[in-house]
């Protein structure tokens, strides 16, 4: 796909890794949809950061916790900025919760967030998609999927989940939309956690550094670009599944 004049949206796309690929797909030419829930100053210096590199931006806010809401989110983009190509799952929540005390409510908030909205965002975006038309997804995921963190539980669960979702996505909407993920590992500090905390954890790593948000961005335009891959799961994780 030709990222050049097509119109992408990014959830959690006012800060951090949302922001990296917002700013990304506008750098390669896409008019964005910068979608965000708490952070509506940050959603706004994006958008009129990638106005003045002189693509067309703008904003909405959608509560992903609310799957209910979450389709509102295309029809809110397709008014400001036309059809929508491209979709980036990229918000999340990153509950911090054991199987011994998850509650009911909080597993299911993890969920809502990190899986349902994505589900049903894509499906408004696969059914918003004109017929002529050939569509991108890109959910962003978590390599720990495959060795599962035990103090963020009903995440890490709902991000397994999420992978699977990849795959029936990317089988269901074949040919026409394409849907792939980016693995993520140590990118960014968590929230409440600062540098050297996470370039503690580089040092265990095989490539033994941060991957910052540009091994993210140029990964997830890949996926975008190539029209022969579909269903694929690319981790940006510094060797750390070798270990
Ligand atoms: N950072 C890493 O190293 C890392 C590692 C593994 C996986 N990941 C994945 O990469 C993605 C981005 O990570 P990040 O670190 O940039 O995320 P983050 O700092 O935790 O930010 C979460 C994002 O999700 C949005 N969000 C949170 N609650 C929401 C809600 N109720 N409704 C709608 N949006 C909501 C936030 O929007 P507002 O700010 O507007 O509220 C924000 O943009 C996530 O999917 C995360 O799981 C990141």
């Amino acid at each position: 796909m030709d990222i050049e004049g097509r119109v992408a949206v990014v959830t959690g796309g006012g800060r951090r890794v949302g922001k990296a690929l917002a700013l990304s797909l506008a750098t390669a030419g896409a008019d964005v949809f910068v979608h965000y829930n708490s952070s509506a100053d940050a959603a706004v210096e994006v958008r009129d950061e990638i106005e003045s590199f002189g693509r067309r931006a703008a904003v909405g806010s959608v509560d992903l916790s609310n799957p209910a809401e979450a389709p509102q989110l295309i029809d809110m983009a397709r008014e400001a900025l036309g059809d929508v190509s491209i979709l980036v799952n990229s918000a999340s929540g990153f509950a911090t919760d054991t199987i011994e005390d998850v509650t009911l409510d909080g597993w299911q908030r993890s969920h809502d967030l990190t899986l349902v909205s994505p589900v049903f965002l894509t499906q408004a975006f696969a059914g918003a998609l004109p017929v002529d038309d050939e569509g991108a997804v890109i959910n962003v995921t978590d390599v720990r999927t495959m060795t599962p963190y035990l103090k963020h539980f009903s995440y890490i669960v709902a991000k397994g989940a999420v992978d699977t979702f990849t795959r029936a996505a990317a089988l269901a909407l074949a040919p026409r939309i394409r849907v792939n993920a980016v693995a993520l590992g140590v990118i960014l500090p968590p929230p409440g956690e600062d540098a050297a905390y996470v370039e503690s954890l580089a040092a265990e790593l095989p490539l033994q550094r941060v991957g910052g948000t540009a091994p993210v961005v140029e990964a997830a335009l890949s996926l975008i670009r190539n029209d022969f891959v579909t269903g694929e799961i690319i981790r940006l994780d510094g060797g750390s599944h070798l270990t």
